[in-house]
């Protein structure tokens, strides 16, 4: 049975990642690949159902396990529906967010902690792990100020309130940021970490040498 590839993106929130997973899908295009894109949470239509309970500023009495819970609701039904039978296909995934996602937002900004996390990413998502993941980790300082700015455009634009993590202080967001940098330095095979306050297209080379390096390379050899 072929098995494609599985790339996810990891940062906080203002990282960077839609831009960039948008340019990432341009150039594996232009490489004849045709990838399959997907965020979390959402990505399926039950997932999205449970997107708005997450994000919504109104689930204020939302308890961090249930958050957790749904969390993994959502990704086990993102496998199962779509992440799965593509690798399965031979394609090439690329999903915004995965259980990195919420080891450091649940496990590290609610305090739940890498262990409950990673078990039950074993149990519900049968441990699949993506062959690549790009963590994009700008300063901490710029990574805050960017979320906030872009959040309150969002919802200028759009009328849809999906701040409930943007609400988070400070503190939640740097246990986030120094979860990320924990599971960057525990699993250095896996996760290439892009730090520091670079422009969007040298964050892009640094992406593609990456996934050249360790991904195609592999797509060939499987
Ligand atoms: P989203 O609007 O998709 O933001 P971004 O573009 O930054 O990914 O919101 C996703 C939010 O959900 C984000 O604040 C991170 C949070 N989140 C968790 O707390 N745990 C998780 O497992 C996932 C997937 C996301």
């Amino acid at each position: 049975m072929p098995r494609g590839v599985f790339i996810t993106l990891e940062g906080l929130d203002g990282s960077g990642k839609t831009t960039q997973i948008k340019r990432l899908a341009a150039w594996l295009t232009r490489r004849g690949q045709q990838p399959i894109l997907l965020r979390q949470p959402g990505g399926t239509a039950i997932g999205d159902r449970i997107r708005e309970i997450l994000l919504d500023s109104r689930s204020r009495s939302l308890d961090p396990m249930t958050e957790m819970a749904l969390m993994f609701g959502d990704r086990a039904q993102a496998i199962a529906e779509v992440i799965q039978p593509a690798l399965d296909a031979g394609k090439v995934v690329v999903c915004d967010r995965f259980t990195d996602s919420t080891e450091a937002y649940q496990g590290g900004g609610r305090r739940l902690g890498s262990e409950v996390v990673l078990e039950l990413h074993r149990q519900l998502c049968r441990g699949l792990q993506p062959d690549l993941t790009l963590l994009l980790l700008p300063g901490f300082a710029v990574s805050l100020a960017r979320a906030r700015n872009r959040n309150q455009r969002a919802e200028a634009e759009t009328g849809r309130d999906e701040n409930r993590f943007e609400t988070e202080r400070d503190a939640f967001y740097r246990r986030v940021w120094e979860k990320y940098r924990e599971i960057a330095a525990r699993e250095p095979e896996r996760v290439v970490l892009i730090e520091g306050d670079l422009s969007i297209d040298e964050v892009h080379e640094q992406i593609i040498e990456s996934v050249s390096e360790r991904i195609l390379s592999l797509a060939q050899g499987r």
